[in-house]
């Protein structure tokens, strides 16, 4: 499974690209919001810090609006993808974006048939939220393992971004169940790097180190 970084604030993608591990970027309006910058600008910044895969969400609600958003979007860098809603219109602009080679994220999928779909579209990547459906009860993790699932049995080459990580247990059996892709907020993949026992055991060689006669 790779890791895609899950912001909008170049600090936190710079930092993620330093440690070496990064595949690609997702955004959406929310955080595009929070962070208060203008939306195509810092895509360029983002696409030029990172070579993989660069995740921009379109806001219109037809198709053929979404379509020439996306163009526009993708106009930016050849890196970006254009992130598309799972409806009926965004399942047209998926076919029309496909067809002329742009990637697409089909986003806010909270179900088999809705990945399925997507992935028939032309759907470069779906996005699974896991954490959202764990806030209503069901279980974000097993959805994944069942796209997972149903992917690999039609031979399906669109690519499962677990996303809506919420901590750093939702990583390791995304992973498990067969997603490709986890996008993470910053502060999730901070958090996988530390353990106490790491801590501790740096701490410890240190005072050994020192103490050496
Ligand atoms: C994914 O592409 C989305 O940007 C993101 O993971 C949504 O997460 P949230 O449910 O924490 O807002």
């Amino acid at each position: 499974m790779k890791f895609f970084v899950d912001t909008v604030n170049l600090e936190e993608i710079k930092l993620s690209n330093a440690l070496g591990v990064l595949s690609g970027v997702t955004t959406n309006p929310t955080l595009v919001a929070k962070e208060g910058v203008s939306f195509h600008d810092r895509l360029r910044e983002i696409a030029e810090e990172v070579s993989g895969s660069v995740s921009a969400e379109v806001v219109s609600h037809q198709a053929d609006e979404m379509v020439e958003e996306g163009k526009e979007l993708a106009k930016i860098a050849s890196n970006i993808t254009v992130k598309v809603p799972m409806t009926l219109e965004g399942l047209k602009a998926v076919k029309v974006l496909s067809e002329l080679n742009i990637k697409t994220n089909v986003t806010l999928i909270f179900n088999v048939n809705q990945a399925l779909l997507a992935a028939r579209a032309g759907a470069t990547y779906v996005s699974p939220f896991i954490g959202r459906l764990d806030d209503i009860g069901h279980s974000g993790m097993d959805l994944i393992g069942n796209i997972a699932e149903t992917f690999d049995r039609h031979k399906i080459q669109t690519k499962i971004i677990a996303a809506s990580i919420r901590h750093p247990l939702h990583i390791t059996e995304a992973a498990q169940q067969g997603a490709h892709i986890a996008t993470v907020p910053f502060d999730v993949l901070r958090k996988l790097v530390e353990h106490p026992l790491t801590d501790a055991g740096i701490q410890r060689f240190l005072a050994d180190w020192n103490s050496r006669i």
